[in-house]
């Protein structure tokens, strides 16, 4: 593959219904959405050099209400210009800009989909998806079937509802929140290093609200500007600024449980001043980088009770070299064991 994304001059469309147009592609553009797969899409309408859309709109809409709404649906696209004129006549120029990395991938999902239909039971579609995800990627390994915490529509209505558009943290979030329940016996203050948008957040307050410590607090450390200067121990992936996300969104999302939260904005380790004089039963650690790491580390170690939890998200990622490498320094030497989850996270028990 040479190029990233290819823009295709469209034929002239004629007109199906209402505003709605239609236009057959040429054959060397990847296939659109499917019913099995209906954003698989990536595809960019452009009339005389404006962007159209929404992309993905229901071909209802597209003869209802036109004003550019387009769908990119198998071999056709159907369409609706900007004004109601037809785009066959109005003499525009339409421009589909089509991303080409994905078309391999576009083309397996579309078989893929069509293989669904000749399998009849969940467990034959999860050993197919199981023998596909080892064809694609030989080094990673996929869970058990039938997993019951996928039951908990609580649970995913939270996580969809901070919407990454993927499940990747989905285990590591539950594990979160099967944690901080845990640790309310402990009797003691919780911290969150590393707040981003909130979800992590979110889900350890409700634990707090839901389980009977309505005088719990949550304490959120951020600089809410986003990741410090990575180190050289942190490898290449992180760049100072990444993850930013304001304490007014923050606020907002967390608004619900307002009873628990303090906030203290600002570099970490500045404001753990806050909170010297309190004693910590859970403290999620989640700052991608060793130096925000090691602090957290240092100065909670000292803070907490027994039995208290250090969960940190960072500990078994490619992406955080740095954040083991100072975990494993930390406790080297100490009684506690880092447990490392398969979910990614390092899980560590205080004894002290
Ligand atoms: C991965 S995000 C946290 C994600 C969050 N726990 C969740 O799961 O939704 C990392 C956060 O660490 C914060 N951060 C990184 N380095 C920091 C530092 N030195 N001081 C304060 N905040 C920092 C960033 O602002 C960012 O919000």
């Amino acid at each position: 593959m040479t190029s990233r994304a290819r823009i295709w001059r469209l034929a002239s469309p004629h007109r199906t219904a209402g505003f709605g147009q239609v236009v057959e592609l040429p054959d060397d553009i990847p296939e659109g959405d499917s019913v099995a797969t209906p954003n698989a899409s990536t595809a960019r309408l452009f009339e005389d050099g404006q962007e159209l859309g929404p992309a993905h709109a229901l071909h209802s809409e597209i003869k209802l209400l036109g004003e550019g709404r387009f769908s990119h649906w198998g071999r056709q696209l159907y369409l609706s210009s900007s004004d109601g004129t037809s785009a066959g006549e109005n003499g525009r120029r339409y421009e589909l800009l089509v991303e080409t990395e994905g078309e391999g991938a576009a083309r397996i999902l579309g078989e893929a989909s069509r293989a669904v239909s000749l399998l009849r039971t969940d467990y034959q579609r999860f050993e197919l998806a199981e023998r596909l995800l080892r064809l694609l990627v030989p080094n990673t390994r996929m869970s058990e079937f039938g997993r019951t915490y996928f039951e908990d529509s609580e649970f995913a209505a939270i996580y969809e509802r901070f919407g990454e558009g993927n499940y990747r943290a989905y285990d590591r979030r539950w594990t979160v929140a099967q944690l901080a329940r845990h640790a309310i016996a402990v009797g003691g203050a919780y911290a969150e290093c590393g707040v981003y948008r909130g979800a992590t957040a979110y889900l350890i307050a409700k634990q707090l609200h839901s389980y009977g410590a309505p005088h719990l607090k949550l304490h959120l450390f951020d600089s809410f500007s986003g990741l410090s200067d990575p180190s050289s121990l942190d490898g290449s992936y992180w760049r100072a600024g990444d993850m930013a996300a304001s304490l007014d969104e923050v606020r907002a999302n967390l608004a619900e449980w307002s009873d628990h939260i303090v906030m203290h904005p600002g570099w970490i380790p500045d404001r753990f001043v806050d909170v010297a004089g309190e004693r910590f039963a859970f403290v999620h650690i989640d700052v991608d980088l060793s130096q925000p790491t090691y602090d957290s580390l240092s100065f909670f170690y000292e803070r907490m009770l027994p039995g208290g939890i250090f969960l940190c998200d960072d500990y078994g990622f490619a992406s955080c070299p740095g954040a083991r490498l100072v975990m494993d320094q930390f406790f080297m030497g100490k009684r506690e064991t880092i447990i490392h989850l398969p979910t990614g996270q390092g899980l560590v028990i205080a004894s002290r």
